[in-house]
């Protein structure tokens, strides 16, 4: 007997803007993250609201998955895997949006892909929408801030569920929906911004407040749409939320601290996990609202909506800690999605990120308290350089080391009494950093030969961790 269950679904993540590439192949539309450029640790990605002939736009090619899924598919096969999510990128299907047919190319292709997974027992699991959007719903509707826009996701999906029902059992509705309340204005709700400004606002005022959380509302309520249409086309579909998982702890036992971050762990996780998860906003959503002069347009239909759409199961991405503290002069911890302080017992990643694997034991415990319905980690994992040795082994031993320590606070999880069902770490083939757009911050299992100066052909490799993650799928998690 082991810890973890036998049907336990083992796999990797990817997103299509990230990684796909082909960005104006075979009809594809001009999506929101086609128009970011490439940044680093210190200097933005910015957008520009046209493609600039000869700069560097890092969703145009990926890691070309486009013209690599076979030979990706096949890698992951190699290690057991049981589960491969994947995004769609909206724009394949609907360039624009707005259209009324769908793009027969794009279908194809996913089709295609969900059939090479199959081959292998490979089950897809498919977010809708991961950090994109067509562009067209940005410019001629203002993205997510229109009401318009949820029917048109409304469609897309629907249209997902027609077109691959039979091939796809598992979806997520919107990816890291909560990021859409923090600071991705641009990135999770296609809120227009300048030509030359970043895709994440960390400083907002009320009226962003105002304006991102309509456009969530928006979405909550597209979300729960497409729920109940899921499963009027396959009762068998499981459809979940996914939400930035985020473990913020007081710094010291200050009253002060403990509220912070009880009010951080609130606003951050249970904003969108109780619409989605429970049918309605928290006790907390209205005074919050209050204080930030917030005044949603929330129908009564929309309160029935969000009350029969809520999800199957939860699911949540983890990768770090935050430390809050109340003091002043406490140093802002760095880290492009991290917030608070420096917390002396963890040690950082070279973009900032705090390695915790205990946070996520605490999470898993903490969201199954509240929520009691199954659970997936559907990414977690460590940005780092790799480097490529004169054998041509890639010995990342960190990576190991650090997924190793979460896979072992899964099954204390476990043990505890959570149902925990799945486990998809992050870019399990190197893709593009959805924060730096950087191609150097790698994530992966496979090496992808492509860098931040656009050189490389693309090839892949194994790197020591693909042989060390093969080992603990076949050992259902025992040999760590
Ligand atoms: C999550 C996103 O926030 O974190 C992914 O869902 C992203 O798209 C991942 O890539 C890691 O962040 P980054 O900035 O290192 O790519």
């Amino acid at each position: 007997m082991t810890v973890f269950p036998k049907n336990f679904l083992w796999g990797g993540a990817t997103a299509a803007n990230q990684y796909e590439g082909a960005w104006d192949v075979d009809g594809k539309g001009v999506s929101t993250a086609d128009l970011l450029l490439g940044g680093t640790y210190d200097k933005p990605r910015t957008f520009t609201k046209e493609v600039k002939p000869g700069a560097y736009y890092p969703s145009h090619q990926g890691s070309d998955f486009y013209h690599h899924y076979k030979e990706d598919i096949n890698l992951l096969a190699g290690m057991g895997y049981k589960t491969y999510r994947l995004s769609v990128a909206w724009t394949r299907i609907f360039p624009n949006g707005d259209e009324t047919e769908p793009n027969q190319k794009g279908l194809e292709f996913y089709r295609d892909v969900f059939e090479e997974c199959h081959k292998y027992g490979i089950e897809p699991l498919v977010t809708i929408s991961h950090y994109e959007m067509p562009y067209h719903l940005t410019e001629a509707y203002g993205g997510w801030g229109s009401r318009k826009v949820i029917d048109f996701y409304v469609k897309y999906a629907e249209t997902l569920f027609k077109e691959y029902k039979g091939l796809v059992k598992y979806w997520l509705t919107f990816n890291e929906i909560n990021i859409g309340m923090m600071f991705g204005g641009y990135m999770s709700l296609g809120l227009p911004i300048k030509d030359g400004a970043a895709p994440f606002n960390p400083e907002m005022s009320d009226e962003d407040i105002q304006n991102n959380l309509q456009g969530l509302h928006h979405q909550f309520v597209a979300s729960a749409l497409a729920v109940k249409i899921g499963h009027k086309i396959n009762p068998d579909n499981m459809i979940g939320c996914m939400i930035a998982g985020n473990v913020n702890y007081p710094l010291t036992s200050n009253p002060d601290d403990v509220l912070k971050a009880q009010f951080a762990n609130e606003i951050n996780n249970y904003y969108c996990g109780d619409v989605q998860v429970r049918g309605a906003y928290p006790h907390f959503a209205k005074r919050f609202w209050a204080d930030h002069n917030v005044k949603l347009n929330i129908t009564a239909e929309d309160a029935e909506v969000l009350k029969e759409g809520t999800v199957d199961y939860y699911s949540f991405s983890y990768y770090s800690s935050n430390a809050l503290t109340t003091d002043p002069s406490k140093s802002e911890a760095a880290g492009n999605f991290s917030t608070g302080v420096k917390n002396p017992y963890l040690k950082y990643s070279e973009w900032g990120w705090a390695m915790d694997p205990k946070g996520l034991r605490w999470y898993l415990n903490d969201v199954y308290g509240r929520y009691g319905i199954p659970i997936m980690v559907v990414e977690n994992g460590l940005g780092a350089r790799d480097e490529v040795e004169s054998d041509g082994s890639i010995n990342d031993d960190y990576r190991i080391e650090y997924l190793k320590g979460h896979v072992e606070q899964m099954k204390e999880a476990i043990k505890d009494g959570v149902d925990l069902i799945g486990y998809t770490p992050w870019g399990c083939i190197d893709l593009v950093s959805a924060g730096t757009g950087q191609m150097a911050k790698r994530y992966g299992f496979v090496y992808v030969d492509r860098d931040d100066d656009e050189k490389g052909d693309f090839s892949r490799k194994p790197k020591k961790s693909y042989y060390w993650y093969k080992k603990v799928i076949e050992s259902n998690g025992e040999e760590l």
